[in-house]
């Protein structure tokens, strides 16, 4: 038993933060922002801009794409590590807001920005159980929560958004998330994590070498665990931080440039929606064809890391 993709949606803020932006506000230049990270630009939420109200606008336009409404969908999963409430669920706040009458459960799950490909994994297992029809997993980030200007080593390296996808139950094994696989290591906590007056603390070298060894491992994991090689896979979505590092795993894993999708300079790192808005863009824009294998490697705080293959 499997799935398959039935819609996607996605919303970034309309508040455009460019490097330039920043180096009117502290010692950094749009040089060393582009060579090091690939970042150019981000969005930023208003101050009154939540989590809840960048998922609920995602969720609606993944709905509209499927042509469904709300209470066709039996499970809501949001990958989220900035919600503005500790309880309830911005999952919950946004079946209420999208006004599901079905008694439609919902949770959110803490992956920093592997959230999302534990959301695929948790769906995956549902799926093959037969416990859910249609699943909508959310990866929803407000960053800029968690940005300190006065530390310009990470406020440049974050934005905010958020990103729906609808799966459908299907009886073919071949399509939707096909496989996943998610692994942590909590003696790595040090590498980066959030601080309890929501600051960013990140070593970003050590952080670094982590990402471009466990992400190509995730990957390679995946590929021998589904029988298949590089040469089978259409498109690499890779959770998007750094370019150097998406560069640096794109020749771990012997893979052209050219199929590897790149978001991370528009959009920055938008943690746990990083993937999900990177593949609405990659849908929106046509990049990305019916019937294509993607690899979708990620790694996060914790440190986490994980894959998914999905057959679109
Ligand atoms: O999504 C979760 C996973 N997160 C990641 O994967 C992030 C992983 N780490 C990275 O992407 C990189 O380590 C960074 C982009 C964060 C930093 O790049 P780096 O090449 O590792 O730089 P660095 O931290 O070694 O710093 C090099 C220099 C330092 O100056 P000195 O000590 O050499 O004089 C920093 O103070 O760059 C300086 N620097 C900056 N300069 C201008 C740090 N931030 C900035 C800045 N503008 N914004």
């Amino acid at each position: 038993m499997g799935s398959r993709l039935v819609g996607y949606g996605s919303y970034l803020p309309e508040h455009i933060m460019t490097n330039q932006d920043f180096e009117r506000l502290m010692d950094t230049t749009d040089e060393w922002i582009t060579s090091r990270t690939g970042i150019k630009t981000r969005h930023f939420a208003r101050d009154d801009e939540t989590v809840v109200d960048m998922a609920t606008i995602a969720a609606q336009r993944a709905l509209d794409n499927a042509k469904l409404t709300i209470n066709d969908i039996d499970l809501i999963m949001v990958a989220t590590t900035t919600p503005e409430l500790d309880f309830p669920s911005v999952g919950v706040q946004v079946s209420g807001r999208l006004g599901a009458k079905n008694n439609l459960p919902a949770f959110d799950l803490r992956g920093a920005c592997t959230g999302y490909i534990y959301a695929l994994h948790c769906a995956r297992g549902f799926f093959t159980a037969g416990m859910h029809q249609r699943i909508m997993i959310i990866g929803a980030e407000k960053m800029t929560r968690f940005i300190d200007m006065s530390d310009r080593s990470t406020a440049v390296l974050f934005g905010d958004g958020a990103g729906a996808l609808i799966f459908e139950h299907s009886s073919s094994g071949y399509s939707g998330i096909i496989d996943t696989v998610v692994m942590a290591d909590g003696n790595e906590f040090e590498c980066l994590h959030g601080t309890p007056d929501h600051r960013i603390a990140m070593n970003g070298p050590e952080t670094y070498k982590k990402a471009v060894q466990c992400m190509p491992d995730a990957a390679r994991y995946i590929m021998k665990h589904a029988g298949i090689t590089a040469e089978n896979i259409d498109w690499i979505i890779p959770h998007q931080a750094n370019l150097r590092i998406i560069h640096s795993c794109a020749a771990h894993l012997a893979f052209p440039m050219d199929k590897i999708l790149i978001t991370v300079d528009q959009h920055a790192n938008t943690s746990g929606a990083s993937g999900v808005l990177a593949l609405a863009y990659a849908l929106d824009n046509d990049i990305i064809q019916h019937g294509q294998l993607i690899l979708y490697p990620a790694f996060g705080s914790g440190l986490t890391w994980g894959a998914a293959l999905i057959r679109i």
